[in-house]
C-alpha cells in the first residue's frame, strides 16, 4: 500500500472506531443534511443518508479514491486500457452501448454488430424471418448460464413487451429441461445458444437436449438450422455449426455482456426502440461516471461507501432488497456481478490482500422477504449493509403499499426501535443502507441502474487493487467435477486424487 494511501487508510480506521458504535439517531440530527447525502442522475436517485458517515468520513473516503487514482483508472478502462491484467484484455462493455473508446476500429465494429443484431431481430419480430416450417416465430428458447443468462433473464422479466415469449434454460437438470420444452413447439420456436466460451457443460448439455428434441419432434436432423442462433466469443467452436452466428468480442466479460449480441433475447422481448433506450440509459451513466467529480459521482460514492462498510464498519454481508415490481431477478444478477468480480484475495500484483474484499451478496424481492427473513434483519446479531431499490411510479394502491414498505423497512433497519420495557421487542438498528429510487422502472432507467452497479464494482476493484474482470476461482471445480463424473459413470475410472477417489467410491454404492 503506497504511503499516502496507508496514511488515509489509518485515518479512516481512527474515524471508524467512533462510527462503529455511534447511535444511529446521531447521524441525521439536522434534516438539512439530507440534501448532501442524495445524488440524482436523471430518473435515478441514490440516497445514502442512512450510511454511518459524517462529512469528515466522506471527505476522507473521497481522498482515498483520489489517492488510488480512481477517476483516471475509470477513464482508462473506458478508453480501452488493459484492465483485466490476468487475461491481458481490456473491459469494453461500455463500448457496446456506444460510449467511445480510443480505438475507432473497435467502436465501428461494435456499431456494425449492433446494426446486424437489430436487422436480425427486426426480421424475426416482423415475421420476415421464418421457421423451417415457414411459420413465424412465436417463442424464443434461450440457452445459457451465469453471465450468459442472468442479465437477459432480469431484463426480459422486467421489460418484455413484444409478441415473442422468451423462455430460459440455464441448469441442465432434466426435469427443468422437460418442463420448459413441453410448453414449446419446434415449428414456432427460435433457439438461442449463448456461451462466450462455447464449452460450458450445462449449456452444451442443454444444446444437445434441444437438438434431440428437435429431431424427435420434427423428424428432421437439420431442421434446427433455420431455427438456431449461436452467440459466442469462440468463433472456432461455432464455425462448423449450423444457424445464425453472432460474435461477442473477448473484451466483453460474461457478466458485463447483456449490451452486446448476448442481449439478443432482450432485444427480441423489448423491441428495438426499448432496447436502444436501455443502451442509452447505460451510456448516460457512463458519461456521468466519466465527468462527475468524485463527491458527486454516483458510482464512485456507491463504491466508497461499500468499502467503508466492509473494511471499517465491519459489515459481514450485503443485501439487495428489490421493491421495484418486476426486478425480482436483480439480486441474482448482482450476486454474480459483485461476487464473481470482487470475490478475490490477491491483488493485481499477486500479493495477498491486506483487508477483506466483497462480502456475500444476496437478497430478495418486495414484501415476500418481510414474511420470511426480515426478522434476521431487525433482531439478528450480524451487522449488514443493504441496498433498497424502489420504484416511485406507483400506478395502484398495491404498488404504493410496496413503496411504503420499502421506505419503512429501510428506516427501521437503520434507526431500529428502542424498547427498554420488552427486550424481545427491541430493534438495535444501525445497519448502513442505500436507497435507490427509480422515477420509473423503464428501459432507460434500468440501463442506468445496471451500468451504475457495473461501475461501482469496477471502482471497488480499483480501490482494492484487485482484478474485477477475471474469474479463475471457478475453473478448479469444473476440472474436479469432470473427473468425478467419469468415476460416477465408469466404475473402472480412478480419480487422480486418492482421497477424493476413496470418497467417491464410498458414495458410489449408494448412487442409483
Ligand atoms: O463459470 C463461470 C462462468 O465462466 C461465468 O463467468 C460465465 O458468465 C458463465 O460461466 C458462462 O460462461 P459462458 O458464457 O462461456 O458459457
Amino acid at each position: 500500500m503506497a504511503p499516502d494511501v496507508a496514511r488515509i487508510w489509518r485515518r479512516l480506521e481512527v474515524l471508524a472506531s467512533d462510527h462503529r458504535t455511534r447511535k444511529p439517531s446521531s447521524y441525521l440530527a439536522n434534516p438539512d443534511q439530507l440534501d448532501d447525502r442524495i445524488l440524482s442522475v436523471e430518473g435515478l436517485t441514490l440516497d445514502w443518508s442512512l450510511q454511518r458517515v459524517d462529512d469528515e468520513v466522506v471527505k476522507t473516503l473521497v481522498e482515498l479514491g483520489d489517492a488510488m487514482s480512481l477517476p483516471s483508472r475509470l477513464r482508462n478502462q473506458f478508453a480501452g486500457d488493459i484492465v483485466n491484467t490476468s487475461e491481458q484484455r481490456s473491459a469494453l462493455h461500455t463500448a457496446m452501448r456506444g460510449t467511445p473508446t480510443t480505438q475507432e476500429s473497435f467502436d465501428q465494429e461494435a456499431r456494425n454488430s449492433r446494426d446486424e443484431l437489430i436487422r436480425f431481430a427486426t426480421s424475426v419480430l416482423d415475421g420476415h424471418m421464418r421457421s423451417y416450417s415457414q411459420a413465424a416465430f412465436t417463442d424464443v428458447l434461450h440457452i445459457g448460464i451465469g453471465g450468459s443468462h442472468l442479465g437477459q433473464k432480469l431484463l426480459c422479466d422486467a421489460l418484455a413487451s413484444t409478441r415473442l415469449n422468451v423462455h430460459f434454460l440455464s441448469s441442465s437438470q432434466p426435469v427443468l429441461v422437460h418442463d420448459t420444452l413441453k410448453a414449446l413447439h419446434p415449428a414456432t420456436t427460435l433457439v438461442i445458444v449463448a456461451s462466450k466460451s462455447f464449452t460450458t457443460p450445462e449449456t452444451q448439455q442443454n444444446f444437445q437436449f434441444v437438438k434431440n428434441w428437435f429431431a424427435e419432434q420434427t423428424g428432421q436432423r437439420d431442421g434446427l438450422a433455420r431455427n438456431l442462433v449461436l452467440i459466442s466469443s469462440n468463433a472456432a467452436r461455432m464455425k462448423h455449426l449450423p444457424g445464425q452466428h453472432f460474435a461477442v468480442p473477448q473484451e466483453i466479460g460474461g457478466r458485463f455482456s447483456v449490451w452486446s449480441a448476448m442481449g439478443l433475447p432482450v432485444l427480441l422481448a423489448l423491441g428495438v426502440q426499448r432496447f436502444e433506450q436501455l443502451l442509452a440509459g447505460a451510456s448516460h451513466i457512463d458519461q456521468h461516471v466519466l465527468t462527475a467529480p468524485s463527491s458527486e459521482n454516483a458510482a464512485v460514492m456507491f463504491a466508497l461507501l461499500a468499502l467503508w462498510n466492509v473494511n471499517f464498519i465491519g459489515t459481514t454481508t450485503h443485501i439487495v432488497l428489490s421493491y421495484a415490481p418486476t426486478l425480482r431477478w436483480l439480486p441474482a444478477y448482482l450476486q454474480q456481478l459483485e461476487m464473481e468480480s470482487l470475490g478475490k484475495s490477491v491483488t493485481i500484483d499477486g500479493e495477498v490482500v491486506e483487508h477483506d474484499t466483497v462480502s456475500a451478496v444476496w437478497g430478495g424481492e418486495e414484501t415476500d422477504g418481510q414474511h420470511a427473513w426480515h426478522q434476521w434483519l431487525h433482531q439478528g446479531t450480524h451487522t449488514y449493509s443493504s441496498d433498497f431499490i424502489a420504484n416511485l411510479a406507483c400506478q395502484s394502491d398495491e404498488e404504493s403499499w410496496i413503496l411504503a414498505n420499502s421506505l419503512a423497512q429501510h428506516h427501521v433497519s437503520f434507526f431500529g426501535h428502542e424498547d427498554t420495557e420488552s427486550p424481545e421487542k427491541h430493534i438495535r438498528g444501525g445497519h448502513p443502507s442505500t436507497l435507490i429510487l427509480l422515477d420509473r422502472a423503464d428501459a432507460r432507467t434500468l440501463g442506468m441502474l445496471l451500468a451504475l452497479y457495473e461501475h461501482k464494482v469496477a471502482s471497488l476493484g480499483y480501490l482494492w487493487n484487485i482484478n474485477p474482470f477475471d474469474q479463475w476461482g471457478v475453473e478448479r471445480g469444473k476440472v474436479i467435477a469432470e473427473e468425478i463424473n467419469r468415476a460416477l459413470t465408469d466404475a473402472n475410472h480412478t480419480v487422480t486424487d486418492a482421497l477424493l477417489d476413496a470418497r467417491v467410491r464410498k458414495i458410489l454404492p449408494r448412487q442409483k
